[in-house]
């Protein structure tokens, strides 16, 4: 008898706790449920980045994290290259089998990507390229491009050259260059290297030598050093961004050389591209750099405004290129023509250039 009611109290435990574990799962589901269909809802954006080589490509990552955030609806699966293509075309294989909603692309450098991206063609993901161009085959292998125009970006710091030169009567066989290049390969690099060509061809500058300081301030030193110890008559180095710029104006100081845009008194002058930083825009106030081409890496909110577009329906206009200043502390060159264009030189001094430095940080929160 004892074990009989003894049977029938088991069943009726286990009568209720499964009735109250079925409750407490519906529970949970319900609890749960908001967060997934949330989760679900994001757009999920996989961003392969070529890299941390530079302070411009910092600002760039930033730019690219604190736009896609959650909060706005985005879920950004980032992958840092590590300057090596292979790097990215693996991740880009990756983000093609997590069947992402979209792929954001930094090339490291222009040729190679025909194979990868067909294959997210193949999947049906849009491919957004973003700073960096590719060089493709056929361009409906990606959706489309935003980015720096890098030729114009050189013409409009050679023809900064050229007419300073003029108001300073300094002759074109006076000009002797060295080109310290980019990552050889990239868009950046042979977009501001063919500004440099022509403009030599054109006015009649000797380019001594072109040599890659890969974008960093140690490369860019090391390169420059090394430059300066083989040609004594070295007096511009241009430079195809500020970190290498920052490494050449360490290397000329440590030859003995003074850096400065006085090239007739025998001044070393420094060109350089990005005006990112403040130190960048410092140099070029104290007369280190003696002309800078802006290069904005603040993508974030111009790669968002494509994705919304694509959202919608609409199409994106296939390229789109970045409008950009040109700072110099020099005086003599308020403006430069490019294709029959006027551009004004953005003239920085002690009094202004925290305000320009406050406009560049307060356009990254605003745009982001
Ligand atoms: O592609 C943009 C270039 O890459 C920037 O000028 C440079 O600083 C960066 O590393």
């Amino acid at each position: 008898m004892k074990s009989k009611w003894l049977v029938v109290l088991i069943l009726i435990i286990c009568t209720f706790s499964a009735v109250a574990c079925g409750l407490s799962e519906d529970k949970k589901e319900q609890e749960q449920a908001p967060e997934k269909s949330t989760e679900e809802d994001l757009i999920v954006i996989g961003f392969s980045q070529l890299g941390a080589e530079s302070d411009w490509r910092s600002e760039n990552t930033k730019s690219m994290q604190s736009t896609f955030t959650e909060e706005k609806g985005y879920k950004l699966l980032f992958e840092d290259g590590q300057q090596s293509q292979t790097n990215q075309i693996t991740a880009i294989r990756r983000f093609i089998q997590q069947d992402v909603d979209y792929i954001v692309l930094a090339p490291v450098t222009e040729d190679g990507w025909d194979t990868v991206l067909s294959e997210a063609k193949e999947a049906e993901i849009p491919v957004i390229i973003v700073d960096r161009m590719v060089n493709v085959a056929d361009d409906s292998l990606y959706t489309c491009f935003v980015g720096s125009d890098f030729e114009l970006e050189a013409r409009k710091v050679t023809e900064w050259l050229n007419d300073y030169c003029k108001s300073k009567d300094i002759a074109a066989d006076e000009l002797h260059i060295v080109n310290i290049q980019g990552t050889m390969g990239a868009s950046a690099q042979i977009g501001r290297t063919n500004g440099l060509r022509k403009a030599a061809s054109n006015y009649g500058w000797d380019i001594i030598a072109e040599e890659s300081g890969e974008f960093t301030q140690t490369k860019g030193r090391e390169v420059t050093n090394k430059l300066l110890r083989q040609y004594a008559d070295i007096n511009v180095v241009y430079c195809e961004n500020d970190n290498s710029a920052f490494g050449a104006i360490q290397a000329i100081k440590q030859s003995g050389k003074r850096v400065g845009s006085n090239i007739k008194d025998g001044e070393v002058m420094v060109i350089s591209f990005d005006g990112v930083n403040h130190e960048a825009l410092l140099d070029v106030v104290s007369n280190q750099i003696s002309c800078v081409a802006e290069c904005n890496p603040l993508h974030g909110p111009r790669v968002e405004a494509i994705i919304k577009t694509l959202e919608q329906g609409g199409m994106p206009d296939k390229k789109s290129y970045v409008d950009e200043k040109v700072y110099s502390a020099q005086d003599e060159v308020s403006a430069i023509m490019v294709n029959d264009k006027k551009y004004d030189i953005t003239i920085l001094s002690e009094d202004n250039v925290i305000d320009y430095y406050i406009e560049n940080q307060m356009k990254t929160q605003t745009e982001n």
